[in-house]
């Protein structure tokens, strides 16, 4: 199997030599025995999905007294097709157990299908379904492979997803049940505890409303993410927009917004009504966490910089505690929360994915930038329009 290994890895196929033993005296080339399979190798060459011909007939008198489920199978053709998608994992694939299971259930006219996970080189998902030739190619088994990583990978989003989604609502839910429960039974006749207890309700009945609004936005803008938005709109005056409504809850809380917006702003291309939402969001957070300051800014960019093409820079900066390097590149995941929960801050996870569909959907690109203790920058550049999407 090392041969194999090897030419995978190489991409060199040894078409002839694998059924043989590694360093067999391989006889001259003229008296070379008519390969009984060559018609079949050919055959399944031509075929554009990938397959593999399998021989799980003992190959030595030792394999030949173990029971049919413990005895290894061997490789006699990968097509091109196969050699071209698991190139690299054919020799790992031919030792998964799952395939030997499955080749040692192979019975008759019956196709045994299996799905066979790896985790080396890199997290693979197969679909194999195997079948017996028949009984004139005695032990050899078919078997068409096809790729389910991405797939498998989507399932578990949307069970993740689902997951999470009825967590977050369950949790507000159980305590509305709660306080419903008490209203009708201890606390009936108790006007001040009602009173208390209902404006508990409306807090927890605005956070289901607010999960909720979030949860059909993320839905929409997902549903929409692969088609370029027509609209034109001036993204100084949606910041501008935006910045006023935070205005009174900057001032409750006192913190200072300074708001820098270049007067030379060209318009761009997109859902002005998606880029404040980009706004909000951003500066709802930064208002969550500042801890005096936050700066709302948006500049031209030339392209010399980051990210090395002309467009529109937008940035909101804040002087909060920061987040930690390692919770960066998941800050964009939904439901992920940096917070260890004992904040008390109730946000759903929810805003920046939000923010980085928006993004995706404009050709845009986010940038967040943090150290602990000093705060927290968040950078979208927009491009102009006419400026293809940067790869
Ligand atoms: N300006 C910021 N300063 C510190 N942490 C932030 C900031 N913005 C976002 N985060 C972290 O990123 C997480 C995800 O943000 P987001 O998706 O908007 O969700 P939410 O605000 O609902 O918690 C937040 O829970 C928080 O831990
Ligand atoms: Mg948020």
């Amino acid at each position: 199997m090392a041969i194999a290994a090897a030419a995978f890895a190489s991409g060199v196929t040894l078409r002839g030599v694998w059924p043989r033993k590694a360093g067999a005296d391989l006889p001259p080339p003229e008296e070379v025995a008519p390969d009984p399979l060559r018609p079949l190798r050919d055959l399944l060459e031509l075929l554009p999905e990938p397959l593999l011909l399998l021989d799980r007939a003992a190959s030595t008198r030792h394999a030949a007294m173990r029971p049919i489920s413990m005895r290894p199978i061997s490789m006699r053709h990968a097509n091109l097709a196969a050699r071209e998608s698991f190139g690299d994992i054919l020799a790992a694939l031919l030792r998964h157990p799952a395939l030997a299971d499955a080749a040692a259930r192979v019975q008759g006219e019956a196709v045994v299908t299996t799905i066979v996970k790896m985790d080396v080189p890199v997290r693979r998902v197969l679909r194999a379904s195997l079948k017996a030739l028949p009984a004139a190619y005695p032990g050899l088994l078919v078997v068409s492979l096809s790729d389910h990583t991405q797939q498998a990978a989507m399932a578990r989003m949307r069970e993740d997803f689902i997951a999470n989604a009825s967590h977050e609502l369950r949790t507000p839910l159980a305590s509305l049940i709660g306080f419903i429960d008490t209203l009708i039974g201890p606390a009936a006749d108790d006007p001040p505890a009602q009173r208390r207890f209902l404006a508990i309700m409306q807090t927890q009945a605005a956070r289901m409303r607010r999960l909720i609004d979030s949860l059909m936005n993320l839905s929409r803008i997902e549903l929409s993410e692969h088609e370029r938005p027509r609209g034109h709109f001036a993204l100084g005056r949606v910041a501008a927009h935006v910045a006023g409504e935070f205005e009174p809850l900057v001032r409750t809380r006192r913190i200072a917004l300074d708001v820098d917006l270049a007067e030379d702003l060209p318009m761009l291309q997109g859902d002005g009504d998606q880029v404040a939402q980009i706004v909000q969001n951003l500066l709802d957070n930064a208002l969550k966490h500042a801890r005096s300051r936050i700066v709302l800014s948006a500049h031209p960019a030339s392209g010399t910089a980051w990210p090395a093409a002309p467009g529109v820079v937008l940035t909101v900066a804040d002087d909060g505690p920061g987040i930690a390097a390692h919770h960066l590149p998941r800050l964009t995941e939904r439901f992920y929360r940096a917070e260890d929960g004992n904040t008390g801050r109730t946000g759903s996870g929810l805003g920046l994915a939000i923010v980085k569909h928006i993004v995706g959907r404009h050709a845009g690109r986010l940038l967040i930038e943090s150290s602990v203790g000093e705060g927290s920058l968040f950078s979208v550049w927009l491009p102009c329009a006419g400026v293809t999407k940067l790869t």
